[in-house]
């Protein structure tokens, strides 16, 4: 009897030992230490040694069995905090999942429209220039016949770097860049961020222009109407009206700020265009002559038509945004929907 109980003590431990997964231990526990497991019958078989012997054997067994079970708990316990096994375990690391890719970014809507806008000139024989962020009065202003003090300078909020050097506040000045180093036949537009002192809900201190211009000899009114209309026409999709309102920049004569039928409904007065029916998208006219005489431009033999654009403005109306610091708050749930 005694080296049956030892025996057994020997061949549970051994069992013990080789259980890796929590699964495996309830059998462990009704083979051995369950009612009708190893070591009742044992218990059962006291019942047949002498008396002499029974209280020694009773006690080896009770201990026995005390120390299987104790060891026993001190396994389930280990298995039940380790990660890698048992049912716990096994949600832990769920290979059927897909992996996890890394995400792909998209170009920023103003970039999107910019290149659209490029793309549109492009096709009907303009040529991409880009010029400096930071500009010379002269550009900026001078040669674009607004000379110092002219009440024109009020409208533009201008950054000044120094007296002389500034923010450039339009893409106005490309025209007098490209125009003083080539002879016409020109046609170029020129796409840039410019600047503005100025931020409120359709206002941010940086905001982006393509400004475009044509001269040649005997260019006029109509050819600007003709290319306006192409323009809106692909950039909306859409055979949109256009209207062209009498203004006044100090570089085009006559100048003029061109609506387009509103896009949203179509004309008949909304909340986006105020009701009118019209969205104003750009400003333009035909150069004035005091532009190309700076330039050294024959004003009697040259003539030609500029506009300038804000491409902030042209998303806004493509996509419905009505809230233009959108664009610059770089917040992922806004910029993932183009
Ligand atoms: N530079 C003007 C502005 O920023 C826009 C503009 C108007 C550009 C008329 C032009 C033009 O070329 O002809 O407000």
């Amino acid at each position: 009897m005694e080296q049956e109980l030892l025996s057994l003590q020997a061949e549970a431990r051994k069992n013990l030992d080789q259980i890796a997964e929590q699964g495996q231990l309830e059998d462990f526990r009704i083979r051995y230490l369950g009612r009708k497991g190893q070591f009742s019958v044992i218990m059962r078989e006291l019942g047949t040694v002498s008396p002499e012997e029974r209280p020694r054997l009773g006690q080896l067994a009770n201990t026995i069995k005390a120390e299987i079970e104790k060891a026993f708990d001190e396994k389930k316990a280990v298995l039940s905090s380790s990660p890698q096994s048992g049912a716990k375990g096994a949600a832990l690391i769920d290979l059927s999942l897909p992996g996890r890719y890394p995400e792909r970014g998209s170009l920023h809507p103003v970039t999107q429209i910019m290149n659209e806008v490029c793309s549109i000139f492009e096709a009907l024989g303009f040529s991409v220039a880009e010029g400096p962020d930071v500009e010379h009065d002269h550009y900026n202003f001078e040669a674009l016949n607004i000379p110092a003090h002219h009440p024109a300078r009020d409208m533009h909020d201008t950054f000044y770097v120094s007296e002389s050097i500034l923010l450039r506040t339009h893409t106005s000045p490309m025209q007098a860049r490209i125009m003083e180093s080539q002879q016409p036949p020109l046609r170029v537009i020129a796409p840039g961020k410019v600047y503005r002192c100025d931020s409120d809900i359709t206002h941010t201190p940086m905001f982006h222009q393509v400004e475009g211009f044509l001269v040649d000899t005997k260019v006029s009114f109509a050819d600007l109407k003709g290319i306006l209309t192409v323009f809106t026409q692909k950039m909306f999709d859409k055979d949109l009206d256009l209207r062209f309102r009498p203004s006044f920049f100090p570089f085009t004569e006559p100048s003029a700020e061109v609506d387009i039928a509103c896009v949203i409904c179509g004309g008949s007065g909304c909340r986006v265009c105020k009701q009118t029916g019209w969205l104003e998208i750009l400003g333009a006219g035909m150069i004035d002559p005091e532009v190309f005489k700076m330039v050294g431009y024959d004003p009697e033999i040259y003539s030609g038509f500029a506009f300038g654009l804000g491409i902030e403005r042209i998303a806004m109306l493509k996509y419905g945004i009505n809230d233009i610091r959108l664009y610059y708050e770089n917040d992922l749930r806004f910029l993932s929907q183009f």
